[in-house]
């Protein structure tokens, strides 16, 4: 197989970020039908007013359709949600990064809080308004010990557990899924889909941590951490499944080379590699048929939206990630690709 011809994909989970950065790689997500653009800028995306005047400069600067993936934080008021769903339904879901657990979080509830924020839930339950969750949390709430990062995503099961329980018909799907236990849940539910994310189809625990769990590799380093070999191939065998509970979100989050080696800020830039490694990835596992739908069919349908028409192309063509893109270290830097986008 030389060239392949697939249904133009969406993005469901990338950070554009803002100024400078967003600048350097908003282009790049032109290939796009639609991009799910993370609302965790420094002030957070979390009202009528911010929604707009980000979504603005997105549509000002790109060609695909942006939905902003706009955040849960403790200034969230149904009042605000209301005329935010009234107004922007199909161009916004909600985002919830429970309180501190990664980038600019700090606004967010903790998890035995989101209770008193149920009425937003419900809301959007009625509405049909995806709910997208950031599964992890960083302390045991009762007895405020610090939880190790690579039991964050377990530890957050029982709390997405009870959500899946509470709001049956909530459209809720788990955030670049890292782990077995996360996908069996996914599978047990029928309101949990979940995002997959080329981070943990590719990384491993071992190749970013060493053995007393110290950061060895900053570039490695993005949340939820990369896991076992057992979760990397429950993860594996979910995007190969042609299970529609799992599609494509790369979780693409830019960082400064400096800011991301001084400050050891986590997140990976894999927006130069996404369409390229997926396409051998599932190449090499003999299921080439499965690649179009997780990356252009499952996610709109499961959120409600008719499937882009246009088409991308992608041909068998050698090439190299560079070692730096503009200021920033991408994923796979320095590795040979096997296939290129042609259009
Ligand atoms: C993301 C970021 O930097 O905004 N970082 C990451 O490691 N994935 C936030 C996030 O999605 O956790
Ligand atoms: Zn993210």
């Amino acid at each position: 197989m030389k060239e392949i011809t697939i249904r133009q994909p969406d993005e469901w989970h990338a950070h554009l970020r803002e100024k400078d950065l967003m600048l350097k790689v908003i282009s790049l997500f032109n290939i796009y039908g639609r991009v799910v653009c993370m609302g965790n800028l420094t002030d957070p995306i979390d009202n009528l007013k911010k929604i707009i005047a980000y979504r603005n400069k997105l549509v000002c600067l790109s060609n695909f359709l942006p939905i902003i993936g706009a955040m849960l934080t403790k200034n969230s008021t149904l009042e605000e949600w209301t005329k935010i769903t009234d107004l922007l339904y199909g161009r916004i879901f909600i985002k919830y990064i429970p309180k501190g657990v990664t980038t600019n979080s700090e606004l967010g509830i903790a998890w035995p809080e989101l209770k008193n924020f149920y009425s937003i839930l419900e809301l959007a339950q009625a509405k049909k308004i995806p709910f997208l969750i950031h599964a992890e949390i960083d302390k045991n709430p009762k007895t405020k010990k610090s939880i190790s990062e690579i039991n964050r995503e377990r530890a957050a099961i029982p709390f997405v557990k009870e959500l899946a329980r509470t709001f049956p018909n909530l459209i809720i799907n788990i955030e670049h899924v890292s782990t077995e236990a996360m996908v069996k849940l996914i599978k047990a539910h029928k309101n949990l889909s979940g995002s997959i994310s080329p981070n943990h189809l590719i990384h491993r625990y071992e190749d970013v941590f060493d053995e007393q769990g110290k950061l060895v590799n900053v570039h490695g380093y993005f949340k939820p951490v990369a896991k076992t070999k057992t979760d990397q191939h429950a993860i594996i065998e979910a995007a190969l499944s042609g299970d529609p509970k799992f599609f494509f979100g790369s979780d693409s989050a830019p960082h400064l080379q400096t800011d991301k080696e001084n400050f050891k800020r986590a997140g990976a830039f894999n927006a130069l590699t996404n369409l390229s490694f997926l396409c051998e990835f599932f190449a090499d596992h003999q299921a080439i048929e499965k690649f179009e739908p997780f990356i252009s069919e499952y996610g709109a349908k499961r959120y409600g939206f008719p499937l882009n028409q246009e088409v991308i192309r992608l041909q068998r063509q050698y090439w190299q990630v560079p070692s730096i893109y503009r200021g920033i270290v991408p994923d796979l830097a320095g590795k040979t690709m096997e296939w290129k986008i042609v259009e």
